[in-house]
């Protein structure tokens, strides 16, 4: 059979421990003028953040800082951050934080340079022109966006989330600094993990991969579960965290080329209507899809794919049998879960009655549906969300 494939990775990088002292030259190089902030409330209160704006100061670059960031955001607070924008005139944009943050900084781009709303742009390539340059600095390891062309926002009149999906959010410079996520306490380092986790898992079996997001999925799956535990117990292990970063970084390329399966599609519904982290849906959801995957793909190369993460990731079973290993992988996240503190659905306020709705919701989600290994149905996520309560 004869496919194709395009592959895009947009942003310069500049990576490494305190790799945040180039940001002045790269504004400067961008001839800005006023750059916009947009930065996590937690993270502008840390010595870090103090750190970035001297840095800037000494440089006397004029910046505006935006920092009401919630941790789920609404197009409400992402237009707001587009009219902070437009009024102090700022040309370039950098984002400071976790996906939340640096999605409401790629939005506020293109809302400075097009007339609407985050609502009129939220779909596939409905954005008219480009937005200011963006510079990401992401402070979570994390959701990847700095190398993404997404940017997510709940509808609250919808009860719904939906993203922004256009070639003009892909940033322009990306800074992996891993000194910058030292400050993320435990349980948002397991969680923000754990969805990149499934950026690089998702896309590996993603109907889209192919051979080369295959191998840049499964470089981001050995990183991230060589050094989650260790970022969790222990924050200032600069080298995992650096490690946790990178796979992160790669997991996001990942998602942009290869996209995510029915994780992502079942997680969005339980951060819309009950404002559950992006990470920690995904974490919950994901060994019970990965079963369901097992279950239903007629095709049998799920188990195949599944043994390979495994040779991978866990080379010392790799002379066991594929069935062998599939599981194993199955039973190896439900233990990383246990270990990481991940609750589990019945732990929110959700009721079984609520899956049906739950699952129409998540089937609108389309695009990762659509890339999941097989068909899967309303009764199949139904079943799913049961067996993850
Ligand atoms: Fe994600």
């Amino acid at each position: 059979m004869i496919k194709k494939f395009q592959f895009l990775c947009k942003p310069e990088v500049i990576y490494g421990a305190n790799s945040i002292s180039s940001l002045p030259s790269i504004v400067k190089s961008l001839n800005c003028k006023n750059l916009l902030i947009v930065v996590d409330k937690t993270f502008s209160k840390t010595i870090f953040f103090s750190d970035i704006l001297k840095i800037l100061q000494k440089e006397n670059i004029k910046f505006f800082i935006f920092d009401k960031i919630e941790v789920e955001p609404d197009t409400e607070i992402g237009n707001e951050c587009g009219k902070f924008a437009k009024k102090n005139k700022c040309d370039v944009v950098c984002g400071i934080g976790g996906g939340s943050v640096l999605d409401t900084a790629k939005a506020a781009s293109i809302l400075i340079t097009n007339d609407g709303y985050i609502e009129d742009y939220q779909g596939l390539n409905k954005v008219p022109k480009p937005g200011v340059p963006k510079i990401m600095i992401p402070t979570t390891a994390g959701t990847g966006s700095e190398v993404t062309y997404t940017a997510v926002f709940i509808r609250k009149d919808l009860k719904r989330k939906g993203g922004i999906n256009s070639p003009y959010l892909y940033p322009d410079y990306a800074i992996l600094d891993p000194v910058l996520t030292i400050p993320l306490p435990p349980d948002v380092t397991a969680s923000t993990g754990l969805d990149a986790f499934c950026h690089a898992i998702e896309s590996y079996i993603s109907r889209k991969a192919n051979f080369l997001t295959e191998i840049i999925s499964l470089s981001s799956m050995r990183l991230i579960w060589n050094n989650i535990y260790k970022v969790y117990i222990e924050g200032e292990d600069i080298k995992a965290r650096e490690n946790m970063l990178y796979g992160s970084f790669l997991g996001g390329i990942g998602l942009a080329n290869a996209g995510v399966t029915a994780v992502h599609s079942m997680s969005y519904p339980l951060g819309g209507r009950y404002g559950i982290p992006h990470g920690v849906g995904n974490a919950m959801l994901l060994p019970y899809v990965l079963d369901s995957d097992i279950e239903n793909d007629k095709s049998f190369t799920i188990k195949s794919k599944f043994a390979n993460i495994i040779d991978y990731v866990m080379p010392q079973y790799k002379d066991k049998s594929e069935d062998f290993k599939s599981h194993l992988l199955i039973k190896e996240i439900k233990k990383l879960n246990e270990k990481l503190n991940i609750p589990r659905l019945r732990n929110f306020n959700i009721q079984f009655e609520t899956f049906n709705q739950l699952a129409e919701e998540a089937l609108q989600v389309q695009v990762p549906i659509e890339n999941n290994p097989y068909p899967i149905t309303k009764e199949h996520i139904i079943q799913i969300y049961k067996n993850a309560y």
